[in-house]
């Protein structure tokens, strides 16, 4: 896919999950210029040499940035990636105070060098954190979401993947809810090329039992805490997530992905963001869109936009 001329992606924090970001989007060429802010001036200078040194063997995009906010100046998309991080043991909703006020400072700033841009929040709890800095930001929902499920998704679908000895292409699945402990599989629009999940067979003529389905949608809701224990983060994947929502913004593509945004009677679901399929283009997400949702699925929705709404209402929002 050519890269957009004048293409412009502003990452906002040069950690294990910014530059990672930086570094698929140069290799995908997802924009034209790729620029990387930290407040860490010796750090965020570091890092782009780094991928600049690189560039050689990537095709047209560009690397550049530093410590100065002003770097963000003309972005299409600002994707922020700054802040707490978690530590084993610690869920990603544990991060929502210190994080929340990292972006009640940031969020005006952006915007006001940015005043076009579409904003993505990386960071976690990215669904809580969408919904302030939407409220931060005073910018139309559509415009300022999280990359919420994107990645949840791509773990479920390489899983199953492997398990079936089909490409991840020809897995049409997706996790929606939150981005952390109550996200859940929305088996019941979930396909192997153009079958039902359930009516899979494989060549032993086996299918998938809802007791191993259920074992792999609890494999992907840990594997952060899996990744976290063992590393200490988690970055190349979410960095190619981020990558991929990137694109489908410059490009207007109209994908449909799971990214969160703030809903508004969603399932009566209002005023938290969650991640449900979503059309995304240039405008940012132009479109939640109505999938059918089991009874089991909807209460899950719920279950998820309970455990949002607690984190709002402990931060004041
Ligand atoms: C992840 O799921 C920690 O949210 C991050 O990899």
């Amino acid at each position: 896919m050519a890269v957009i001329d004048n293409s412009r992606l502003a990452i906002v924090g040069a950690g294990a999950v910014g530059t990672a970001l930086a570094y698929a989007s140069l290799i995908r060429e997802s924009a034209r210029e790729v620029v990387l802010y930290d407040i860490d001036e010796a750090r965020v200078n570091a890092e782009i040499l780094d991928l600049a040194h690189g560039t050689p063997f990537t095709g047209s995009s560009a690397i550049s940035g530093g410590a100065d906010l002003d770097v963000v100046e003309g972005a299409n998309v600002v994707v922020i990636t700054a802040g707490a991080k978690q530590h084993p043991g610690q869920s990603r909703l544990d991060l929502a105070g210190v994080n929340v006020e990292i972006l009640r400072d940031l969020m005006p700033r952006l915007v006001e060098r940015a005043p076009n841009a579409v904003f993505m929040l990386v960071t976690n709890p990215c669904d809580v954190l969408a919904v302030a800095a939407q409220q931060f930001s005073e910018l139309e929902p559509a415009r300022v979401f999280s990359s919420g499920t994107v990645l949840d998704s791509s773990r479920l679908r390489w899983r199953l993947a492997e398990r079936l000895g089909v490409s991840a292409a020809s897995v049409h699945a997706m996790i929606v809810g939150e981005h952390g402990d109550s996200e859940f599989p929305l088996w019941s629009q979930s396909r192997i090329g153009p079958i039902p999940i359930r009516e899979w067979i494989d060549e032993e003529g086996a299918s998938l039992t809802v007791e191993e389905l259920d074992e792999i949608a609890e494999e992907v809701k840990n594997a952060a805490y899996t990744i976290i224990a063992g590393k200490g983060a988690t970055n190349y994947a979410i960095g190619l997530s981020g990558a991929r929502i990137v694109e489908a913004i410059l490009h207007d593509e109209g994908a449909i992905l799971p990214v969160s945004s703030v809903l508004d009677d969603y399932r009566g679901v209002s005023g938290v963001a969650l991640s449900v399929p979503s059309i995304v283009d240039a405008r940012g997400v132009s479109r939640v869109i109505d999938a059918p949702f089991s009874a089991e699925e909807e209460r899950q929705l719920h279950h998820s936009a309970e455990a949002i709404r607690a984190s709002l209402e402990a931060l004041g929002l």
